[in-house]
């Protein structure tokens, strides 16, 4: 079962999802769903509507942890499981670490986020630059972001191999508006 975009819309205003969160969610969609597309054209069975509405809610609970810590990932799956979502609530609580290597809407969610810095496509180099200069304060914690940069680019591979997409044209995503339909991706780019 996959809720409307009218109800995903209306559950990001009823939490009081804040503008930047906002704009970060609707471009992480956009990649989503481009990746997404050029895996259903490859011959995987992605489901689209899923795609864009865990991209959608990814960071539903991000605005709380941040005012009072926890794991916000685990927190958004459990609040769709709440709603009877489960589907996406799996998609969304493997957003920051993936539980397999499985080319499937997780994965596609998973590596979009991590593409996208604020609101703009950059590199997984730039991301993991920004994430490092903000969090890398301790030995440890630098050699946790590098293992996670590592994770990201071995996901990146996959996804380049079985989409075909050339990672770095992602960024002509910048070109377009984050909230554009998309048109089931047919003809984009
Ligand atoms: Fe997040």
């Amino acid at each position: 079962m996959i809720p409307s975009r009218q109800w995903t819309s209306e559950l990001m205003a009823a939490r009081n999802m804040p503008p930047h969160i906002v704009r970060h969610s609707r471009q992480v969609r956009l990649v989503s769903l481009f990746v997404a597309r050029s895996l259903l054209d490859a011959g995987f069975a992605i489901d689209m509507q899923l795609v864009d509405r865990a991209a959608l809610l990814h960071d539903i609970c991000k605005a709380d942890t941040i005012r009072r810590g926890g794991d916000h990932a685990l927190m958004g799956r459990r609040l769709m499981e709440e709603f009877g979502y489960r589907r996406i609530g799996l998609v969304i609580g493997q957003h920051v670490r993936l539980d397999s290597m499985d080319v499937n809407e997780a994965m596609v969610v998973n590596y979009s986020d991590k593409r996208v810095m604020h609101d703009r496509v950059v590199s997984l180099e730039r991301r993991f630059i920004d994430l490092m200069e903000r969090y890398g304060t301790s030995e440890q914690s630098m050699e946790r972001i590098l293992r996670h940069f590592e994770q990201a680019s071995e996901v990146e591979r996959v996804l380049a191999r079985a989409s075909g997409i050339e990672p770095a044209r992602l960024e002509l995503l910048n070109l377009v508006a984050g909230n554009h339909t998309f048109d089931r991706g047919q003809g984009f780019l």
